[in-house]
Formats: structure tokens, sequence, C-alpha cells
């Protein structure tokens, strides 16, 4: 079955150098823009147009008890990601398969009638990069890259760093230079090669897409190989729908840098409804920013049909991209599925991360902080309807952002070591 719509341009599926069924059941590339096809290979615009590049499959009848009968991690839903059918024998970190808890303390503080946490904190490198990484990986190792390399708001550094060490291929990270330390820490601890670039993350990109034009072997997941990385985030939208019992909720809130993740999760409930996994109903989706970094919730507030980039200044880094590359569709999605795109201060970014911890126990960096403080503001100024089942995903773990709330939170009290002194406390 062919999911994205066949177009102008034939085209091999494969060049000849690449084996057979190293793809899986892709067929090519597709323009998102002009429908253009183009044969699978390292490529991310349209040779017509120079519109973003994505994945054209042609899947196979896939059945629920075919996905439950494989691993604990995201290779469960490998016949619908652009990976070989032995992907299981490559090292990679085996992503995926999060737990989705529901949230019940959260959901009576927000007044909400059903919530549910999708806890992508608990990924290998903590955060749901491994997923996207580990699908680019795929594409290389396919491609026969020889270094692994990405620019990163710092997450996506951590992935690659890890998942390039496990497969034994050179990885090479390049992050802004004022990144939170622990994230820093967290890909040098992997890899020799951590750039620290002196700009934000837009400057960072933009010589990443220049290294990619000049070296060869080079395989930047979210640069040449950024459709075949895009596509592991469907896996985030695959689980949610099979933890629910083979269901879609009703809305889902999904924080948005690049807004790759909320286009593919999008992407991932229309495929399983395509495919006869799932029942169709409509998702409405929403987008959550900070405010110091909120292109795409400008626009939709605003009515345009543009992101208009901004220079990112906000706590919530790992957000903070001022020229979204899928920004635009991100609109567009929000605003089909009747969802909304919505950005929070930096203060109610804290305070998000602190009222994830104490009402459920989970420890959220700021892009968390960010999506509950959103999910909080939805539904206090209506747009979100708080009978409906809603699923928040948390994307990453607060040990990398410790900073944001070191002088929120702390001892309620310094005492002696004397039962005295506890009692003086006034605690019991
Ligand atoms: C923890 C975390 N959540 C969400 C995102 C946003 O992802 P995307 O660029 O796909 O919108 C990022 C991006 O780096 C991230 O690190």
């Amino acid at each position: 079955m062919s999911i994205t719509a066949d177009h102008t341009t034939a085209a091999p599926a494969t060049s000849p150098s690449i084996r057979d069924g190293a793809f899986g059941h892709a067929t090519g590339l597709v323009c998102r823009e002009c429908g253009a096809t183009q044969e699978i290979g390292p490529h991310y615009v349209c040779t017509d147009c120079f519109g973003p590049l994505e994945i054209k499959y042609d899947f196979p009848a896939v059945t629920r008890e075919q996905i439950e009968a494989g691993p604990a991690n995201i290779w469960r839903y490998k016949a619908l990601l652009p990976v070989p059918d032995d992907i299981e024998a490559s090292p990679n970190l085996e992503p995926g398969f999060t737990r989705l808890l529901e949230a019940k303390n959260l959901a009576a503080e927000l007044g909400l009638a059903k919530l549910w946490v999708k806890d992508d904190s608990t990924n290998p490198t903590n955060s749901f990069k491994d997923r996207v990484v580990a699908c680019a990986l795929s594409a290389a190792r396919e491609f026969g890259s020889k270094v692994f390399a990405c620019p990163s708001t710092g997450n996506l550094a951590n992935a690659v760093a890890a998942a390039g060490a496990r497969a034994g291929i050179k990885t090479v990270v390049f992050i802004p230079s004022n990144l939170e330390t622990p994230k820093k820490v967290n890909s040098a601890i992997y890899t020799e090669n951590l750039v620290a670039v002196d700009g934000n993350y837009d400057d960072v990109n933009k010589l990443a897409s220049e290294i990619a034009g000049e070296e060869d072997g080079w395989a930047f997941v979210n640069v040449n190989v950024r459709p075949f990385y895009a596509e592991g985030s469907k896996t985030l939208g695959y689980e949610i729908a099979e933890q629910l019992g083979w269901r879609l909720p009703d809305q889902i809130v999904i924080p948005v840098a690049s807004g790759s993740q909320l286009t593919k999760v999008h992407k991932s409930f229309r495929e399983l409804v395509a495919l006869g996994l799932v029942e169709d109903k409509p998702v409405k989706i929403f987008g959550a920013q900070a405010t110091g970094c909120s292109p795409v919730s400008e626009a939709f507030r605003e009515g345009w049909d543009v992101v208009r980039p901004q220079r990112p200044d906000t706590i919530a880094k790992s957000l903070a991209i001022g020229n979204p590359a899928d920004g635009i569709y991100v609109l567009d999605i929000c605003r089909e599925t009747g969802g909304a795109v919505a950005d929070i201060s930096d203060d109610e970014v804290r305070q998000g991360i602190v009222l994830l911890a104490r009402t459920e126990g989970i420890f959220t960096e700021t892009a968390g902080g960010t999506t509950i403080g959103v999910l909080k503001k939805l539904v206090e100024t209506g747009q979100l309807d708080p009978e409906l089942e809603t699923v928040v995903i948390n994307t990453g773990h607060g040990l990398k952002t410790l900073d944001a709330v070191s002088d929120l939170v702390g001892p309620v009290a310094t005492i002696a070591p004397t039962y005295d002194a506890f009692v003086a406390a006034g605690i019991a």
C-alpha cells in the first residue's frame, strides 16, 4: 500500500550500490512540496523545487499480532520504518517502547478527565532522540558513511555520540557553546569529537549543511539523512496507539523545536489508520514552545502562513531553534486537526517541571516543562477540551537541565542531627 502520493518523475527505488532490502519497504524519496520522487540516497532536498524530501513506502499487510510479537523497542515497528529486516543484528541502542503512564494526579490538578504521559526520558540517552538516531544510523550504515554527525541543541548530540560509539563509527557532534554542562558531558563521554560552536543552533545548523556539502561520506543525521532520521519519531505515535490498546487519543501535546517530531507523530497516526491497525477518529494536535523561541506559536497566533525566524533567548535550550525546518508543516497540522500552537514564559517552564515532578514523580527537562506548562495554559484558555482523552509527551530528562530549577527547589531546612532539631523545624 502506498501511503505518500506517487507523482511526476519516475525513478528507480535505490541506486545500484545499495543492497536489496536495505531500506525495508521504502520505495523512494518524495518531495513534500511538489510530490516529485527521487531514488533512495543521502538526499534531503528536491532536485525540482528544493522542497524537503520524505520517505515513500509500499507497506505490506501488517497485523497487530506481528507487531506485538516483536522486541520491546522501536524495531517492533520495523516494517513501517526505512530499515532492513535484519536491523536487530546491527549494534544499536535499541530505544523505545517507553512507558505510557496514566497521570491521575496531574489530571486532577489541571481538571482533566483522562491524561497520559508518554515518558521518553527513559530512553538510553534519556531523550526521544535515541529513536530518530537509531533510524539515521541504519541509513548511514547502508550508505557506507564513514562519519556519523549532527548539529544539535543537546539531546541529539548525546544520542548520536552514544549510538556511534556502540556501532563503532566515528562521530562528530556540533553544539552551541552555551549549552548546559550536563548536555556537554553527556556527549563528550561517548565521543572525542564534541565541537562547541560560538553561535546559536541556527548558526551550528548552517555550518553542518556546509560541511555536509563539502565532505564525502559524512552522514549528518538531521541534514543529509534527515528523511530517514525523521521517520524514527513515528514510533512515538505507534507506541502511544498500541499502549492505549490500539486506539488513538483525542488530543496530544508535543514540544516543537524543528517541528519534525510533531509532524511524524501525526504521520504515524494516519499510517496506522491506513493500515487498518486503529480505527479512524479525529485527533487534535497541539504544539508547545517557550516564548523566548516561539516562531511557530507566533505564526499560529497571528494567522500567518509563514514562520518568521526568531533569535532564541530561553532556558528551553533543547527547543531553541529560531528557524524551524518543519515549522510550516506544524502550523498546517495543528490548524487542520483543530489543535493549536502555544508558548509560555521561562518561569512557567520551570513551574511545569516542578508540577510534573510533584504530581507524577517524573523529572523532566526544560522541553518537558514547556510541554506541561503549555498543557496547563491550553486548559486555562479553553483551547484544550478537558473532557477529552489527552496524551502529553515527555521528551527528555530533568537531570540534563538541573540549573533550570536549582533555585526553585532545595532543602526545606538545614538542621543539626538531633530529634529536637527535627521537631523544631516543624516538618512532622
Ligand atoms: C528534549 C527535546 N524535546 C523536543 C525536541 C523537539 O524536537 P523537534 O526538533 O523534532 O521538534 C527536542 C529537539 O532537540 C528535544 O531535545
